[in-house]
């Protein structure tokens, strides 16, 4: 859901984003650049990453991420909840393939959205859901408040999900993970200009592109030390040079997440 698919830019882009696929070619082993899955990384499993749910439909198909971080507790993106209702909403736990019957479903008692949400590119892009059945899988846990410092330029952070693995491509039936540095601020910004909000965001990928999350990832986990510290949100197309993924900043939510957490 949620594209955030503006048209692409200009020229310039399209001849980095041809440079970036050249220079992958001259370093691979084989002469074919194969898509990669999240967009680049490697299929994994639920039993490896416990806490990374699926978000589904009531037919239980999944159309975001998210994270345990208590028996009943997930943390996702605001805008994977809006429009969404406790009867329209599932969360599943344990279960590596989209296309498998395994693991434990929830229905979902509560959705609180982080009420200051308007849209993914002002910030803000949290929600919590309380399940109505208690997930029995390991938690992740996530950053305080005052863990700002876990965001410094060029840390490797790990992203999850069963999104798209190319721009306009389709879903992975299992689960991909990548790793990824987090980008500079000042970086980010250049990117994105005044839809990059500072104090809610937090890029990470490669300046080169090729290893991101894409559609279908949103709500789900970026991982720093193993500990949630942000949420899929959004990027100009997926991968591409120059257009790093952003993420909801966590620390700056930790607070009125614990709250939900805890209540
Ligand atoms: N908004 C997308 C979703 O709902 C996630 C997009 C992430 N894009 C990116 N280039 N990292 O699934």
């Amino acid at each position: 859901m949620f594209g955030l698919n503006r048209a692409r830019k200009t020229a310039a882009v399209l001849a980095a984003t041809a440079a970036a696929a050249t220079t992958a070619l001259l370093g691979a082993p084989n002469a074919v650049a194969a898509p990669q899955p999240i967009v680049g990384g490697s299929t994994t499993t639920t039993t490896a990453y416990p806490f990374v749910m699926q978000i589904t439909d009531a037919s239980q198909n999944q159309f975001c991420g998210g994270t345990l971080v208590s028996a009943t507790k997930v943390i996702t993106a605001a805008h994977c909840m809006v429009g969404e209702s406790t009867s329209s909403v599932r969360v599943v736990g344990g279960r590596t393939n989209l296309n498998g019957t395994n693991g434990t479903v929830s229905r979902v008692s509560k959705i609180w959205i982080n009420p200051s949400y308007t849209d993914a590119t002002k910030g803000k892009d949290v929600a919590v859901l309380t399940l109505a059945t208690s997930m029995p899988y390991t938690t992740a846990s996530y950053v305080t408040s005052s863990q700002t410092g876990v965001y410094a330029a060029g840390t490797t952070a790990r992203i999850l999900g069963w999104g798209t693995t190319s721009e306009n491509g389709s879903s992975s039936n299992q689960l991909r993970t990548a790793t990824v540095p987090v980008v500079a601020d000042t970086s980010c910004k250049s990117s994105y200009g005044s839809d990059f909000v500072q104090t809610d965001m937090v890029c990470a990928g490669y300046s080169s592109g090729g290893v991101d999350t894409c559609q279908g990832d949103s709500g789900g986990p970026l991982l720093i030390g193993g500990v949630l510290a942000g949420i899929t949100s959004w990027g100009e197309g997926c991968a591409e040079a120059g257009y790093p993924g952003v993420y909801t900043r966590l620390t700056t939510f930790s607070s009125l997440v614990a709250t939900q957490v805890n209540s």
